[in-house]
């Protein structure tokens, strides 16, 4: 008979330590390894706002090849913060985040995380740390990162009523993105992604909103792709 190799996998926590068992599927195992481990080496570590932020380590698991292990972080995932801690939060993971999008030379191979959401984000307060979990790693082209951004938009803002929504894009604007006259050429994009966030959420289930969604999607796809290849007139 067949085995559902689906139905045999678990994660469990074990002392210090976090276990996905993949059942038998080891290549599944050693794949997600090598993603975690390629994400990790890609983010590094960096001191935003007094937080060290990196992405989880994770290793082989000697006794059974078809499981890996990694740290079990024992902090609050951001979607599950409250009212200010969020925010704060939010706001120097956008800080990591724009800075990485600064640094990455698009000619250089370079990867994101690639589910990137709140959910997976772990804020340990006391150790003054930010850890990413769950990395499906993929390549830094132009439509991941816009992927990643629309994603990490999206659960940022489905913990946000339309007022904290603003606020958090003023000192988005104020704070990361205009001090930095490198992500100029990408501003836009950042507000986009905040601005469809938003749109998808928060609109009403009528036509004309959701019309006027889809055509803010449109045009944020046009205007990455013009800002990914630097020209200069954006569409609007
Ligand atoms: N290294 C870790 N430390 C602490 N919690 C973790 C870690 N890795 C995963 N988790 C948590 O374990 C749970 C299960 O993870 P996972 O199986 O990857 O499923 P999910 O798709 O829900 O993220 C999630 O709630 C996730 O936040
Ligand atoms: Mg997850």
């Amino acid at each position: 008979m067949k085995k559902n190799k689906k139905a045999l996998r678990k994660v469990y926590r074990s002392g210090k330590y976090l276990f996905k068992d993949f059942g038998n599927d080891v290549n599944e195992a050693k794949n997600t390894l090598a993603l975690l481990k390629m994400f990790r080496a890609s983010a590094g570590t960096s001191v935003i706002h007094g937080y060290s932020i990196t992405a989880t380590d994770a290793w082989h698991n000697s006794d059974k090849s078809s499981c890996i292990m990694m740290p079990c972080h024992n902090g609050v995932t951001l979607d599950n913060l409250p009212g200010e801690a969020f925010f704060d939060a939010v706001i120097t993971v956008s800080s990591w985040l724009a800075s990485h999008l600064d640094k990455k030379d698009l000619k250089e191979r370079d990867y994101i995380h690639g589910d990137l959401h709140a959910g997976n984000i772990i804020l340990l307060e006391k150790q003054k740390r930010i850890v990413f979990i769950d990395a499906l790693c993929r390549e830094a082209t132009p439509r991941n990162i816009w992927l990643d951004l629309l994603l990490l938009s999206v659960s940022i803002a489905l913990k946000l009523d339309s007022r904290q929504l603003k606020r958090l894009q003023h000192r988005l604007f104020g704070d990361i993105i205009l001090q930095k006259a490198a992500l100029a050429k990408r501003r836009l994009m950042m507000r986009q992604a905040l601005v469809l966030g938003r749109f998808f959420l928060r609109s009403e289930n009528s036509l004309r909103e959701k019309l006027q969604a889809l055509h803010a999607l449109m045009l944020a796809v046009k205007n990455f792709h013009l800002m990914m290849s630097y020209q200069k007139q954006p569409v609007s």
